[in-house]
């Protein structure tokens, strides 16, 4: 079998003021795998994501990635085989101008300025957000900012790509595009998100994270179908899975509710 991409055992992990967020998961992703990260609002998600990028270090056990324990020691290399979009996009954008903000990874990297101006607006290019590129990061739209943030990573092409919450506040159409852009990465892919729907089309497995542990880890359709299961989550069965029996009709639907 290939080498995982990424390995956590038993990680655990408590703020400095003593909040567990995460009570020993473990779990592998091979190269290649697509794998959603679903849970109740604070169950672990982003603290989990944040050690992929060592911008949190566990309090115990470990986590590898691209076969690199995720420690101080190995921080740059973590730091170039893992992209990470954040949950918040003013956590990601602090240039002066979009631009350069997609170029800072690049040219920190010692790429040639030509080079990495190409990969700039290829990136931009490909989420859609090459007429932002002069504009300064704070004055855009959320939905704006994330694609500023996503071209930012992709820039970096790096092997593992983690994403939290990547449509939350995406309009419709950014949102389907940014399916369809997702689709085309043979990266590894781990992506936090409460849009189960976006999950089941791009994610094959699921991990469920509850209250700081893993209660479940499968193949994403068959977690989905389990309704006691995401209940305890605080979730519930994408819409694209429920069932939706004809309605007898009615003279009068006066909120637009029935199916
Ligand atoms: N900086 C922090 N200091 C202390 N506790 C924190 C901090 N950040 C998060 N927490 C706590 O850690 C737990 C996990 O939070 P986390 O942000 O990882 O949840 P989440 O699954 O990403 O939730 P959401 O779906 O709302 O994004 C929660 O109890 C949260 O209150
Ligand atoms: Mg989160």
């Amino acid at each position: 079998m290939n080498r995982p991409m990424v390995e956590a055992d038993k990680l655990q992990y408590s703020y400095p003021d003593g909040t567990a967020a995460l009570s020993g998961v473990s779990f592998h992703i091979a190269p290649g795998e697509s794998v959603a990260l679903v849970g109740e609002n604070g169950a672990g998600k982003s603290t989990l994501l944040q050690h992929f990028t060592g911008c949190l270090f566990p309090s115990g056990g470990l986590l590898k990635v691209a076969g690199l324990l995720v420690d101080r020691k190995n921080l740059p290399a973590v730091r170039r085989a893992v992209g990470m979009v954040f949950q918040n996009p003013d956590d990601q954008l602090f240039m002066p101008t979009v631009f350069e903000d997609v170029a800072f990874g690049l040219l920190n990297l010692g790429v040639p300025e030509a080079e990495a101006d190409a990969k700039v607006l290829d990136a931009l290019k490909t989420v859609g957000a090459a007429h932002l590129s002069g504009r300064p990061p704070y004055r855009l739209s959320q939905g704006e900012k994330r694609a500023a943030a996503i071209a930012g990573v992709l820039a970096m092409a790096p092997e593992i790509l983690v994403m939290d919450e990547p449509s939350s506040n995406l309009d419709p159409l950014s949102r389907r595009r940014l399916i369809a852009l997702l689709k085309t990465f043979g990266h590894t892919k781990i992506i936090a998100t409460h849009d189960l729907d976006l999950a089941l089309e791009l994610c094959e497995r699921t991990i469920v994270i509850h209250k700081g542990s893993l209660t479940a880890d499968g193949p994403t359709a068959e977690i989905f179908r389990n309704d006691a299961l995401l209940g305890k989550s605080s979730l519930e069965r994408p819409p694209s899975m429920r069932s939706c029996q004809p309605a007898a009709p009615r003279a009068v639907d006066p909120d637009g509710t029935s199916c």
